[in-house]
């Protein structure tokens, strides 16, 4: 490369680099009239003077009734940073994906910040969370419930949202140690996010937040999370309702097929299928083939952990199954395994319920009720170390995030 070439390329990076990096804010509004006026004010106040980064705002309003879009239009007449994307209501991930949509290509931006406009999220945090993604990650979490994050708000929400979080991290079972997964507060590399088909996002209200996240930890992106205090609101109302709530957890359940709650289901499933098969092999053998008592137990016992078995291993562990193709003489080791697992919890139940209906006087039914429990749940924690052998590898984040928080 001739010196001239070099020279004018070095100088022409130095002028990219010079210049400020700019960031889309993509803010969802319904019904948020007096909140526009001092969000847009303070996103402005931490953008003024800012070397680093210039901000875009953009408000995805469903058309609202109380005029939020006439006092962002009223606004735009002053600030050529600000952007209206107008339509009707079809809930807050739908707003989200128009939005995302519609912003692209609005700017060669190099992050999309994702917030309320309801100034619960303070705009103050934003520049360091555009340092994390300088940093590396890929998508960066304002967040409640790491050390150094806080909410203000009332006990109810503070449990609806614990509750929501704890929902989320179990249904969806992913391989991070995010802690807040239900936050609204982000900021999201823009060649990220390209990657994500967001139509496809069935979320439609609020569990698009889970969602989103979803898709970015599927794929290894990495996530990070920087601690925020959470605001109440001083003017509207929150729109998260019912039709949100049963979407969470419809949706969150239905993320990912191979979370250990949704294995957890299948495996009882089963088990309960396998009753069906003992006590119809039971009725039939002593009934109608006049069979020994005591031989009609073994065979319908026997009978029932052969069908579990398939069962298992077709549905509840299909995941596993398709993996590996053992060979035959792994298979039968395999249903060895499962075969001893299974008359061992046999025996357990056996065993507690003689003992908690002989030794402590308990009547029978509670007795039985808790041998079976104890039972299945040796059944299933065998099955899943023993049998099938599946390893659940620990989260995998790049960085503890201990070191995060001083960020
Ligand atoms: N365009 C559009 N359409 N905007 C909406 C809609 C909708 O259907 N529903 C809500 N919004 C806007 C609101 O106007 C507000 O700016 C933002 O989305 C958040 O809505 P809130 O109603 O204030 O949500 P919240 O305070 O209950 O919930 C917040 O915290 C949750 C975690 O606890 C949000 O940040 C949620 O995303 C978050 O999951
Ligand atoms: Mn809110």
């Amino acid at each position: 490369m001739p010196q001239w070439a070099y020279n004018s390329k070095q100088i022409g990076m130095k002028k990219i680099n010079s210049l400020p990096r700019r960031v889309l804010i993509v803010i969802p509004t319904y019904n948020e009239a007096q909140n526009i006026k001092p969000l847009v004010a303070a996103i402005g106040n931490v953008f003024a003077g800012q070397k680093t980064y210039a901000a875009d705002m953009l408000f995805v309003d469903d058309t609202s009734p109380d005029g939020t879009a006439d006092i962002v239009r009223q606004l735009q007449g002053r600030n050529k940073h600000i952007y209206l994307l107008s339509g009707t209501k079809a809930g807050l991930g739908r707003a989200y994906v128009r939005g995302f949509e519609y912003g692209l290509g609005l700017g060669n931006y190099f992050a999309v910040v994702m917030m309320d406009a309801d100034l619960s999220h303070d705009p103050a945090v934003i520049p360091s969370m555009l340092g994390q993604l300088e940093q590396g990650a890929d998508y960066v979490i304002g967040s409640r419930y790491i050390k150094g994050g806080t909410t203000e708000y009332a006990r109810h929400r503070q449990l609806n949202s614990m509750i929501a979080n704890l929902v989320a991290k179990h249904f969806i079972d992913i391989k991070t140690n995010t802690k807040d997964l239900t936050a609204g507060f982000k900021a999201i590399r823009r060649t990220a996010l390209e990657t994500i088909p967001l139509r496809d996002i069935a979320a439609s209200g609020y569990v698009f937040q889970v969602s989103l996240l979803y898709e970015f930890a599927k794929r290894g992106f990495v996530v990070r999370e920087v601690p925020i205090t959470f605001h109440e609101r001083h003017h509207g109302v929150s729109k998260l309702g019912l039709h949100d709530i049963l979407e969470f957890l419809r949706l969150t359940y239905s993320l990912n097929p191979q979370s250990r709650v949704r294995r957890m289901i299948r495996f009882a499933t089963v088990g309960a299928s396998g009753t069906l098969v003992n006590l119809a092999v039971l009725i039939t053998l002593v009934n109608a083939l006049h069979t020994e008592v005591m031989i009609a137990y073994a065979v319908a016992l026997e009978t029932s952990i052969i069908s579990n078995f398939f069962l298992n291993h077709w549905f509840t562990f299909r995941s596993v199954r398709e993996d590996n193709s053992p060979s035959l003489a792994a298979q039968i080791a395999k249903f060895g395994r499962y075969n001893l697992v299974a008359l061992a919890g046999a025996t357990i139940a056996w065993l507690i319920f003689s003992f908690c209906y002989k030794a402590l006087g308990m009547w029978y039914v509670p007795a039985d009720l808790l041998g079976i429990v104890a039972s299945m749940s040796w059944n299933y924690w065998l099955s899943v170390r023993l049998v099938w052998r599946i390893i659940d590898t620990p989260p995998t984040d790049p960085e503890p995030h201990h070191e995060l928080q001083e960020a």
